[in-house]
């Protein structure tokens, strides 16, 4: 064998291997979409709903779960809580929460917390003026949150009753799914 045919060999095995590994790489490139399409939508699927082990929560403690990007309150309330927010006169409320997706308005406390006892209050922990987080366990001039970034006050039920937030804190699509499990969306 020459040292040209050598060489023109090694060229050609070169050129052999460089196809196939484009066909590899072609193939691997062809499979990927499919799984991409495949895991944003299980993605999407976990994300929109998710389900929070509420079975440790004592009477008048908050969890904060992260669902969506955003914080939610999950409270268990006290009987003073309860009592306290049935006293208000929600015809005298800024807002009517007529956005709540799962009891849609009047603002009572009744319609705005999960079980008929009124003790599981779940909300979007994120103050309706511009979006700060408020401070929570019985905080403020009316017993609920209280938003320090501008003195937005709300009662123990999320209701915005003094400073400048336009509307209640928000209420999301929750159920329970059992005795100790609330799910979210
Ligand atoms: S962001 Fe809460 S009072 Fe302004």
């Amino acid at each position: 064998m020459s040292h040209a045919e050598d060489t023109d060999g090694s060229r050609r095995d070169f050129l052999y291997y460089a196809t196939a590994g484009a066909g590899v790489v072609a193939t691997g490139a062809a499979v990927w979409p499919l799984v991409d399409q495949m895991n944003p939508s299980a993605d999407v699927r976990a994300l929109s709903s998710i389900q929070v082990d509420v079975g440790s929560v004592v009477e008048g403690q908050q969890i904060t779960v992260k669902y969506l990007g955003k914080p939610v309150f999950i409270r268990l309330r006290t009987q003073e809580d309860i009592d306290l927010a049935r006293s208000f006169d929600v015809d005298k409320l800024r807002d009517t929460d007529s956005r709540n997706p799962n009891k849609p308005g009047p603002a009572t406390d009744e319609n705005r917390t999960l079980d008929d006892e009124g003790k599981w209050l779940v909300m979007i922990g994120v103050c309706t003026h511009l979006g700060c987080v408020p401070i929570g366990n019985q905080s403020g001039d009316f017993g609920g949150w209280f938003c320090p970034c501008h003195g937005s006050h709300y009662d123990s039920a999320g209701r915005i009753h003094k400073g400048p937030a336009p509307e209640n804190l928000y209420i999301p699509v929750a159920s329970f799914v059992d005795e100790t499990t609330i799910k979210l969306g």
